[in-house]
């Protein structure tokens, strides 16, 4: 096959060609690992462009012949394992929404309410246009910029400095005007990579000559360039930046958001010109009616804009929840909406067997988009609407939120009814709909396929075990093969693959490169945190954050188990104490004493658990905290915080806030006017103390 490497493309055959494109491709590949990965690149740019240059020729004359692990399919779209994964020194965190001015005020209500301010009382907020673009976070170190990474999940993000470091917007070495001015050992500063309309246009211009296919918005296309495994694509598309925020600092540099901004600005950094203090709420929607006339004419794409407690203070006692600050909020746009034709509705089974139906659309174009299905919820949606197939539907589309039908604009005599099944698509178990629920259910459960695909859909999404290459196509794949029934197959695959006849490898869609990956990012999962076990198991009720809470008060998967199996007696201290985790109510409690209780699920982990190790859950940001671990309950009125705010300083610190007293409680702290918590903990020797002391132990005195 090596000689085919001297054939001339116009001169090769079928069987040369499809060589030399397997060739080509393993050549690349090593290429970009070598000059990407290692920093070592063995050949010149110029033999690298010609390698791809034949790859694309060969691909021109044969298209029947283009691989999936192609390098020119990687333009637009490089896989994500292509980069190396680094931790964020600080998590990146989202924004919560708001998508009326009620919503901003309440906002800002609940941050006074936290902070005990009363209403009167004056809160300064930053508001600054969101911009559609992909954040990242630059490390400067003594000034230099060492590092630059994706969001990725928050937590991990994906290193693409040398991408970045093609921007011209991104200072690769801090300014410093002020001689005498020290540059921080250590700042990483946050904002958003994006793409200005202009660019957008003219690289789709260019996609097309080239007889590529067009970016659907600036978005897409900024994030198709800057997750370039070929850095010479990223700075041959023009990409810009906004500054906004930062993560981890040896040192403050300024008390508001507005001085920090100026730092950036002085440093080198482009902040928006948009961004300006207001004094309260309803200055702050001034401020959005104001950027939400001017948006058609700036020259980057925004969907909303961003309010930010101006005072750095605050901001720290305000902390965050999940994974979004509390003292920041996203004042989105309203959607933007089309119509056009209902054709058809599908019935799609979800993860816990509710069935949600699809409208089939007459494809239109919403705010740049192309959208030919729209969720409609459920059965009482449909009916609410009035809805028929055949009607003209009005939709809507609001950022990265499902289209949504939001009305018929008009029917037509020809227009059928929409009737919605009784049995399953995919099971035909029939549907059942509890009371005061809205959704139909298929009762099939365990013996379900569209369920079952689903929950391990779930398993391996990215904020569960977050397998690359493990996507909604593959698990399919595997499922329909029998290959993966239940998680615990995944982590065998490799081996029943090694001794099936026919290996994946020889499959459709399957190369060499995509085999070897998957396996290796498969055995990258053997290790697992407790959290994101758990979240994977898919049990109702437990999202992420409860899954975190679970993982704070047990701390291992061990410990778990053995309290939630011995909780199955309601009258156990391990009842109580799993309903007495502030958030755990008894739907919750229920919902998975019963899923531990069901033969099949501790089967289906306990296969699991013979595959993958589970890492004992380490409470963040504890240091040398002297209440970590420890159970403690609020009673009474505080007088120096919120009940919220000491709850939330509390968990920061490591500690299990209760709603009750029991023999487990370490610390009751009690108010004023404290009552029949109070006179328990006494009885059972439980310690006590006042706000005072409990501000002098935990240091915020
Ligand atoms: S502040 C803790 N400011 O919006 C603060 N974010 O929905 C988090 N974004 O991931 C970010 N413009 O990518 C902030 N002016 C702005 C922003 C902005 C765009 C993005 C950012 C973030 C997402 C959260």
């Amino acid at each position: 096959m090596s000689e085919y490497r001297f054939i001339t493309v116009k001169k090769l055959n079928e069987t040369q060609a499809s060589g030399e494109l397997i060739r080509l491709a393993r050549e690349i590949a090593r290429h970009d690992a070598l000059y990407h990965g290692k920093d070592a690149p063995e050949i010149s740019d110029a033999d690298y462009d010609s390698l791809r240059k034949r790859n694309e020729e060969i691909e021109a004359r044969f298209p029947a012949l283009v691989r999936p692990d192609s390098p020119t399919g990687k333009v637009g779209s490089a896989p994500s394992s292509g980069f190396v994964k680094v931790s964020h020194a600080k998590p990146m965190l989202s924004l919560d929404n708001a998508f009326n001015g009620d919503d901003v005020h309440e906002f800002v209500g609940r941050v006074k309410r936290f902070l005990n301010l009363s209403d009167q009382d004056d809160l300064a907020l930053m508001a600054e246009p969101k911009i559609d673009g992909l954040s990242a976070s630059l490390r400067y170190e003594k000034g230099i910029l060492v590092q630059g990474l994706t969001r990725g999940d928050g937590k991990v993000g994906e290193n693409i400095t040398v991408n970045l470091k093609t921007i011209e917007d991104i200072p690769k070495k801090l300014v410093s005007h002020d001689l005498l001015a020290v540059l921080p050992d250590v700042v990483e500063i946050r904002g958003e990579v994006y793409m200005a309309k202009e660019d957008f246009f003219a690289l789709n211009e260019h996609q097309e000559k080239a007889g590529k296919p067009p970016f659907a918005n600036p978005r897409n296309a900024a994030a198709g360039s800057l997750r370039q495994l070929d850095s010479r694509i990223t700075a041959d598309r023009r990409l810009r930046f906004f500054a906004y925020g930062w993560g981890e600092t040896s040192e403050g540099f300024g008390d508001t958001q507005q001085a920090c901004f100026r730092q950036m600005q002085e440093w080198g950094f482009i902040i928006n010109d948009l961004a300006v203090v207001c004094d309260g709420a309803q200055a702050a929607i001034d401020h959005y009616q104001k950027i939400g006339e001017k948006r058609e004419t700036l020259s980057y794409d925004i969907d909303g804009v961003v309010y930010k407690v101006n005072r750095l203070d605050l901001q720290d006692r305000l902390g965050m929840v999940a994974r979004a600050p509390r003292w920041a909020i996203a004042h989105k746009f309203p959607a933007e909406k089309a119509r056009t034709k209902l054709l058809s509705v599908d019935y799609q089974v979800g993860r816990t067997g509710v069935i949600t139906p699809v409208a089939r659309l007459e494809p239109v174009t919403v705010g740049g988009v192309v959208v030919s299905n729209a969720t409609l919820h459920n059965a009482d949606e449909i009916a609410r609407l009035g809805l028929k197939i055949g009607d003209e539907v009005i939709i809507q589309r609001a950022g990265d939120v499902i289209p949504q039908v939001v009305e018929v604009a008009k029917t037509t005599e020809d227009s059928q009814p929409i009737i919605f099944p009784e049995t399953c698509p995919s099971c035909d178990s029939h549907l059942e709909r509890e009371e005061g629920e809205v959704a139909w259910r298929c009762s099939g459960g365990l013996i379900c396929p569209a369920q079952r695909v689903e929950r391990l859909r779930h398993f391996v999404a990215r904020n569960a075990f977050d397998i690359d290459g493990l996507g909604k196509k593959q698990i399919e794949f595997f499922f329909n093969e029998g290959m993966i029934e239940s998680p615990a197959d995944i982590f065998t695959l490799e081996g029943k693959d090694a001794e099936g006849l026919t290996r994946l490898k020889n499959r459709d869609g399957w190369g060499d490169l995509s085999v070897k990956n998957l396996w290796a990012a498969i055995e990258a999962k053997r290790v697992m945190g407790m959290d994101r076990f758990l979240f994977a198991l898919g049990i109702h009720h437990i999202g992420q954050q409860n899954a975190r809470l679970l993982c704070l008060n047990y701390l291992n998967i061990k410990s778990f188990m053995a309290a939630v199996h011995a909780a199955q007696d309601a009258e156990s201290d391990a009842y109580e104490e799993l309903l007495n985790i502030d958030g755990v109510g008894p739907k919750v409690a229920d919902t998975l004493i019963s899923f531990f209780a069901e033969p099949h699920n501790r089967q289906v982990l306990d296969h699991l658990l013979a595959q993958v190790t589970v890492v004992d859950f380490v409470a963040p940001d504890m240091g040398a905290s002297p209440v970590a671990g420890k159970v403690v309950v609020f009673t009474g009125s505080l007088e120096k915080m919120t009940r919220q705010e000491a709850k939330a300083s509390a968990e920061k610190l490591g500690a299990k806030v209760s709603g009750s007293v029991s023999k487990k409680t370490d610390i009751v702290i009690a108010g004023p006017g404290a009552g029949s918590k109070l006179k328990k903990a006494i009885d059972l020797g439980v310690k006590t103390m006042t706000e005072d002391e409990w501000l002098d132990l935990i240091g915020t005195t």
